[in-house]
Parts: structure tokens; C-alpha cells; sequence
């Protein structure tokens, strides 16, 4: 008969549509390689509280390597006929080692596994996360120096604002993947407790250990109420935010190359090997990567929504509806991994247009506002400063001129406070040497933050 786990209380075989309809294995497949983990403890647990003894306690476990090595070399026969990976491990189990394999399910549920074996997969992936968040901020803290005194435009509103260096902008960048950074370690946090002990809904009547299993598999703590632990999902809509957020943040980093890249803007080169041509338009090469990032971001907050909505309803405890939380998230990390571990290789690659990065740093009137605070350090109340310099942007407009085109004669026909010196304020290098404060653009200001970031990256294996 199919399905032989809770069979005997039925007398009809499940139906062929509905056992495809409901198994799971083809989505948790990838989770046995954690579910054999947590059964190791589990049954070692067993054996410390007396319910199975040492000869079982190592016939078992050695049964769940062997099952462990056959999965490994994809030699394991899945079946769907047992519906999902935790029942195919313990039906493998049985099969080789026979029916002392039929052990291994007392005092837990595939409710409470199911659940431990899903955060023990995310905070293995939380890790993996933050390897490659802090090899991107690595990459960007190390051009940032780089290109610390590199001019680059400013945008507000996607116009023309004040020169800045293309380091700092660089640095805004690490700032973004700093908050997901520090994101990621609250979810790991959150995620890192351990459900398992709970069983189905209520707890067991056997005396266990859930300690020695929380610390067997690194687990910070045990969960607390075991009707919450089995129905508990947050952790998986956590990750999922935090997979939105990530995105959202490449996303916009993507839209800046794009536009960059567009040679009217003309700022920067992405490496060929990042790129691609068109089949019609032999001139073409286009920042598909780039847009594809910034594609692929709907689909993973369309993951978040998805997640949030599947549990809104849901009454305690376990519900079959969270089966499907699996695809979800697993597809929202799949596409946010395969972003993150592109968009750091390409940035490196990126060459800076440095003379038209300059040409356009000091265009549209850029150093306006350097102006109107050189007239308000002469005393001049800044709203009067900003309404003079209104001006006199006016005046350049009429006459097809910059800033630094007017001679001190004609700057001083809107204000007398103007001296000669002035011509050490208007252009874009001195703008933003003269912004030198923590977290502003100054080459300076930029090296000694990048030195931090990468003082800091340090203690992760990443070398100065
Ligand atoms: N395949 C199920 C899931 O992923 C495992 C738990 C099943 N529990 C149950 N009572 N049917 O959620």
C-alpha cells in the first residue's frame, strides 16, 4: 500500500492525483542533507534520555550516514509515494537497516521537524549571505579608495545637483548592503531557536533533552510555547524581507549603471564579458545584467507577499498550507544568490569616464550652493545668499556661461561681499575637498571611511 506511514488507519489507497497533488519532495528535496543532521541529534538525544540504547544508538546512525552518502551520490530512490524528504530519509533508513530505523520518530512530529530542519537550511544560507554582502563591500570599500578624488555628478531628482566623488558614491552603495548586513544577522538571530521537542502540537510525554539537541546543532535556544513553534513561520517572512530588501538595493544600484552606461550619460564601462549585443543592431552593447537585476527584484517581493499571505489566515498549529512556503522562499534565494554573486563581479569591472565624470560634475551650475555659503560666511543671511545666487545662475543661463566663466568684476555687480578669492570656491575639486566631515564626499573623508570598512571586513578573512 502507498504510503505505509499512516496508512493502517485507512482503508483505501490515497488517490494517484492526490499524492502528486500533495507530495512535497520535489520542492524539500534539497533539505535532507539538514533533515539527516537534526535525526543524528534527534536520536542521539534518544539514547542520552534512555529511550533507545547505545548498540541501537550507533546502528542508527550509521544506517543515516550511509543513507546520507547514498543521497550524496544521487543514489538514494526518492519516492513520492512517501510524499516528502523527511518521510523518504526515514523509509531509506528503514530499508537498511530495518525495522530499528522505525525508532527514530519517537517523541517528535514531522511538524516540529520539518520546521527545525527549515531554519537550520535558512541560517546556513544567512551565512552564506554575508560571505558575499561583505565580499561586495570589500569590492566597493577597496574602488572607493581607488577612485577617491575621482569627480563625479551628483543627482537630486536624476538632474545635475553638486559634484561629489565617485568614491563617496561608491560608499552610499556599502552603506545600503551595511543595513542588509546588519539585517541578515537579526534573522539569523530570530531564525537560530530550536522548534524541535514540540512535536506535533502539544509537546511529548517522554521525558527528552532539547537542549542537548539545541546545542548539538548550534541552535542559541529552545522555542518556548510548542504550539507556537510548529505554526511559527516568521523567520521564513523575515528572510524573505530580507531577500525584498537586498534586491531593492541592487536594483537601484543596476538602475545607476544603466544610466550610466547610456552614452548620453557616459559615465562608466561595464566589461564585455557582462554584456551583450543585439541580433538586429550590430552597434549595440547593453547592460543586461544590470536590468536583469532590476527585473528579477519584482519576483522576489512577490515571494514576501506571497509568504505573508499564505500565513495570514492560517488558525494554530500546523497547517498543510505552509508546505508551500518552501518554494517560495527557496526561489526568492535563488534569484536573490544568483544576484548578489554577480553584481559584485561586475562592478569591479567598471571603467570610470573620468573626463566627462569631471565635465559634468562642474556643469548645470554645480557649485551654486558653495557660492551662496561663501556669502553667508561673509555674514550674509543664507535665504538672502540663496536668492543672490538665483540670480546670478540666471544671468549665466541668459548668457550660455558657468559659474566659474564670470570674472570677480561681474560677480561683484550682484554682490560686493565677493572677493577673489572666491575662484578657490566655485570649482567642483574645490567643492568637494571643502566637504570634509564624517560621511561626506572629500577625498579625505572618503579614504578614512573605506579605511574602516575595510579595518572592519578585516576580522572576516578579508585582507587590506
Ligand atoms: N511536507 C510537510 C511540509 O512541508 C511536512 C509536514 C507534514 N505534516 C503533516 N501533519 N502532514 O509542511
Amino acid at each position: 500500500m502507498k504510503n505505509v506511514t499512516w496508512s493502517s488507519r485507512f482503508t483505501k489507497q490515497i488517490d494517484a492525483e492526490v499524492l502528486e497533488f500533495s507530495q512535497s519532495l520535489s520542492i524539500d528535496i534539497v533539505l535532507y542533507d539538514v533533515d539527516i543532521r537534526v535525526t543524528i541529534a534527534h536520536v542521539e538525544m534518544l539514547n542520552k534520555c534512555g529511550h533507545i540504547n547505545l548498540s541501537e544508538c550507533k546502528k542508527i546512525l550509521a544506517g543515516l550516514r550511509k543513507v546520507k552518502k547514498l543521497a550524496d551520490s544521487g543514489k538514494l530512490p526518492w519516492s513520492v509515494d512517501y510524499e516528502d524528504v523527511h518521510m523518504n530519509i526515514e523509509n531509506a533508513l528503514v530499508k537498511n537497516i530495518g525495522d530499528l530505523g522505525k525508532k527514530i520518530h519517537l517523541g517528535r512530529s514531522r511538524n516540529d521537524l520539518v520546521t527545525t530542519d527549515l531554519r537550520l537550511y535558512l541560517r546556513d544560507f544567512i551565512d552564506i549571505y554575508l560571505y558575499k554582502i561583505r565580499e561586495t563591500k570589500y569590492v566597493l570599500a577597496t574602488m572607493a579608495i581607488e577612485f577617491s578624488d575621482s569627480l563625479f555628478p551628483g543627482f537630486t531628482h536624476l538632474q545635475i545637483a553638486q559634484p561629489v566623488t565617485f568614491g563617496h558614491h561608491l560608499l552610499a552603495w556599502n552603506e545600503m548592503l551595511s543595513r542588509d548586513e546588519q539585517r541578515l544577522e537579526n534573522t539569523r538571530k530570530i531564525i537560530n531557536i530550536l522548534p524541535l521537542g514540540s512535536a506535533a502540537l502539544s509537546g511529548t510525554s517522554l521525558k527528552i533533552d532539547r537542549k542537548m539537541i539545541a546545542k548539538k546543532l548550534g541552535f542559541d535556544n529552545v522555542s518556548k510555547n510548542s504550539m507556537d513553534a510548529v505554526s511559527d513561520r516568521d523567520y521564513v517572512c523575515d528572510f524573505a524581507h530580507n531577500n525584498a530588501m537586498i534586491m531593492m538595493h541592487l536594483s537601484r544600484i543596476s538602475e545607476e549603471l544603466v544610466l550610466w552606461m547610456n552614452p548620453q550619460f557616459g559615465l562608466v564601462d561595464m566589461d564585455e564579458g557582462f554584456c551583450t549585443g543585439s541580433s538586429i543592431m550590430p552597434q549595440k552593447k547593453n547592460p543586461d545584467v544590470a536590468e536583469l537585476i532590476r527585473g528579477k527584484t519584482g519576483s522576489v517581493y512577490g515571494s514576501l507577499m506571497a509568504i505573508l499571505t499564505l500565513l495570514k489566515g492560517l488558525p494554530l498549529t500546523y497547517n498543510r498550507d505552509m508546505q508551500e512556503d518552501k518554494s517560495l522562499i527557496l526561489e526568492s534565494i535563488d534569484t536573490t544568490m544568483a544576484c548578489l554573486s554577480l553584481l559584485p563581479r561586475l562592478i569591479a569591472t567598471l571603467k570610470l569616464n573620468k573626463k566627462k565624470a569631471e565635465k559634468m560634475a562642474g556643469s548645470s551650475f554645480s557649485t551654486a550652493t558653495d557660492l551662496a555659503e561663501y556669502l553667508s560666511k561673509q555674514g550674509m543671511p543664507f535665504r538672502t545668499s540663496h536668492h543672490v545666487v538665483g540670480k546670478i545662475v540666471k544671468f549665466c543661463e541668459k548668457e550660455s556661461l558657468e559659474l566659474i566663466d564670470l570674472s570677480l568684476k561681474q560677480l561683484q555687480k550682484f554682490s560686493p561681499l565677493i572677493g577673489k578669492d572666491i575662484f578657490n570656491v566655485l570649482g567642483p575639486e574645490a567643492s568637494v575637498k571643502a566637504r570634509r566631515g564624517l560621511g561626506q564626499t572629500s577625498p579625505a573623508s572618503v579614504i578614512k571611511q573605506a579605511d574602516m570598512i575595510l579595518d572592519n571586513l578585516k576580522k572576516y578573512g578579508f585582507k587590506k
